[in-house]
């Protein structure tokens, strides 16, 4: 049983890579951005705090998150756990290390999916996502099968999200330079970063995953 960080800019395919992990290895992802997409769509108190700063692309702060993965834990680590879109910070990782050291937990790898900007910008202008059940898909490289149903769960309901455009995605690289990438260095540092080559096909990044999980 691994847990696993999935680090990457947007639009590198984290959620995409963490979707499959759940489906072949019964991992559990918790991504702190379908948490906070969730609350925003349940119309909670911290959905109306956050729903401004997601839509213009900022960071929303390190003690919201860290609650969050803190309560997630908390409900079970069975399976292994995939880390996606968290740690984004120094302050972040700090967080996790000690979460994870108070259960007695291990980080075994840390992946980086790099991608280049160009790349970026192409995925997340085409990408939209099942609202019922969470699949993504990609205007020209995975359609659905029937336009306008989820493969998944046969819901019509397919969206774009509001953070998908220009101005919002300028400043989510810009604030991924600036405060995630950091990270990059701080666990190489521990000797726990592994790279796979983002630009490969969903299949080859998915195998290059896998050999990392397996490594042992
Ligand atoms: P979050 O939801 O985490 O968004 P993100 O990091 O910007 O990542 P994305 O979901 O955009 O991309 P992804 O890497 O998952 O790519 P995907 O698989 O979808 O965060 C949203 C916001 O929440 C943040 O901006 C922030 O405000 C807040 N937030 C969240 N966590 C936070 C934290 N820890 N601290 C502070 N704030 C936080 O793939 C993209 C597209 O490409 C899809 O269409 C897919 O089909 C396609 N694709 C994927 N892989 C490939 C491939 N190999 N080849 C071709 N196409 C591919």
């Amino acid at each position: 049983m691994a847990n696993i960080i999935l680090l990457g800019p947007p639009g590198a395919g984290k959620g995409t890579q963490a979707k499959r992990l759940v489906d072949e290895r019964r991992m559990v992802q918790l991504s702190t951005g379908d948490m906070l997409k969730e609350a925003i769509a349940r119309g909670t108190d911290l959905g109306k705090r956050v729903e401004g700063i997601m839509a213009r692309g900022e960071l929303v702060t390190d003690d919201i998150v860290i609650g969050l993965i803190e309560d997630k834990i908390a409900e079970g680590t069975d399976g292994g756990l995939i880390f996606d879109g968290f740690p984004r910070t120094l302050k972040q990782a700090d967080a996790l290390g000690e979460m994870l050291s108070r259960k007695g937990l291990s980080l075994d790898a840390v992946i980086e999916m790099q991608v280049d900007d160009a790349a970026l910008v192409a995925r997340i202008s085409g990408r939209f996502t099942c609202g019922n059940c969470g699949a993504v898909y990609h205007d020209r490289t995975r359609p659905t099968k029937v336009a306008g149903i989820c493969d998944v769960c046969g819901s019509h309901d397919l969206r774009r999200r509001a953070d998908d455009n220009a101005d919002a995605l300028k400043t989510r690289l810009m604030e991924y330079y600036k405060k995630t990438s950091p990270l990059v260095g701080y666990y190489y540092a521990r000797g726990q970063l592994a790279t796979v080559d983002g630009l490969a096909e969903m299949d080859t990044v998915g195998a290059a995953i896998a050999k990392v999980l397996d490594r042992g």
